[in-house]
């Protein structure tokens, strides 16, 4: 049985353009890009037409552009790096980020002789952050470090990160800001962004795993997390993966080539399955903020998120109860409990993400394969909270 693949937030599948430009650079063309001889150089150039395709994406210089293992490793070296080259102070997070923004952040309050004092931003209803009250905060507590992502992973909401970095520069803070799940879905252009620093991830634009980005300010201090033979301008040592960095570019090209039709895509199929979800009675989180377009994250009250996630599967829908990246760590999304969703409601919750290969077919089944499951599960109201 074929399933449709709703869960685009969590990874995307490579596009062939991708896989075709990476293959070579497993095999003919495997060399070691700091070597002399020419397979390292082909391979030296390889990752500098990358650099330059991702810096091209974002509106930087490629020496903006250092290249990490993923995502999560390109934050740690933000929140850690920058960390390490200023005196601790006051770090602030929104209350939404990824916990591999959350995790350093709460480390850094953790250190025994130079801690930081960490503030998590409080988020409104709607799951954007509070401006009024983040400037009364950063008054009262002059920031050293921020960092508030561009859209969020759960509900697609996209924060308003220029304001924000406008607010924290203005005490002198450096601002970062995880725009990972907003490149491919909306414009995301750095120096818009008014931040020192910015991280991208190469799998969720179908590029591979495994290839990301801090995109940083030139005038930001950071310290390496991993030392060693000086690669990536001595900010990140270790071999370049090559064939990741180049699909990394491609995929970085195509995203902004694409993004136009993309995004009208994915928004007209997502209307269509909003308005069949709220006709089952769905609550849709963040609906009245300004979202990614490809995202929808509802609830549908008394039947539980996972409950529904497995026999959507089942019956052929590949769809997340909350973030894919921490079911590891199940429980209550924090992003709802950020929002001040009800705890009970939130348990209901499932998330939605699509992208450019769905249909508008692939919608009308699912509406009609949820409602069917929904009957069920309500008629046999054990499975129900
Ligand atoms: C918003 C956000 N930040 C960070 C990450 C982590 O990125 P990576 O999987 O490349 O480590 C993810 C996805 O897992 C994400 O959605």
């Amino acid at each position: 049985m074929e399933i449709a693949y709703f869960d685009h937030n969590a990874t995307t599948r490579v596009d062939d353009a991708v896989l075709e430009a990476m293959l070579p650079y497993f095999q003919r063309q495997f060399g070691n890009a700091s070597s002399r001889h020419t397979y390292g150089i082909n391979a030296r150039r390889a990752i500098d037409h990358a650099r330059k395709q991702v810096a091209d994406a974002v509106g930087v210089q490629p020496i903006q552009v250092i290249f990490t293992s993923g995502g999560s490793e390109a934050n740690n070296l933000f929140i850690r790096g920058a960390a390490d080259s200023l005196k601790p102070g006051n770090v602030f997070i929104s209350a939404i980020e990824h916990p591999c923004i959350l995790k350093p952040a709460q480390a850094l309050s953790r250190r025994n002789c130079d801690a930081w004092v960490l503030h998590q931003l409080a988020m409104d209803a709607q799951g954007q952050v509070d401006l009024a009250a983040a400037s009364a905060a950063m008054h009262a507590h002059k920031p050293g470090l921020v960092s508030v992502m561009l859209a969020n992973n759960e509900t697609g909401v996209i924060q308003e990160v220029a304001k924000i970095a406008e607010m924290a520069r203005a005490h002198g803070a450096y601002v970062h800001t995880d725009a990972i799940q907003g490149l491919g879905k909306i414009t995301v252009d750095f120096p818009a962004l008014k931040v020192h620093a910015m991280t991208l991830s190469a799998h969720k634009i179908y590029g591979p795993k495994g290839a990301a980005a801090l995109i940083v300010d030139k005038r930001l201090l950071l310290k390496p997390l991993i030392y060693g033979g000086g690669h990536e301008n001595g900010l990140r040592s270790g071999t370049e993966n090559v064939p990741a960095i180049v699909g990394f570019g491609v995929a970085c090209e195509l995203a902004v080539l694409r993004l136009a039709e993309s995004a009208q895509h994915v928004s007209r199929l997502r209307d269509r399955l909003e308005t069949g979800l709220l006709g089952m009675g769905a609550v849709i989180f963040g609906k009245k903020a300004a979202r990614i377009p490809n995202t929808c994250y509802f609830a549908l009250p008394d039947i539980e998120g996972d409950t529904l996630v497995v026999k959507l599967d089942k019956a052929g829908f590949a769809v997340a109860a909350g973030a894919a990246c921490s079911s590891v760590n199940p429980g209550q999304s924090h992003v709802l409990a950020a929002m001040q969703v009800d705890p009970m409601l939130a348990r209901c919750a499932v998330r939605i993400s699509l992208g450019s290969s769905n249909t508008v077919e692939e919608i009308e089944d699912f509406l009609r394969t949820a409602q069917h499951i929904v009957t069920e599960l309500k008629r046999t109201s054990s499975l129900c909270l």
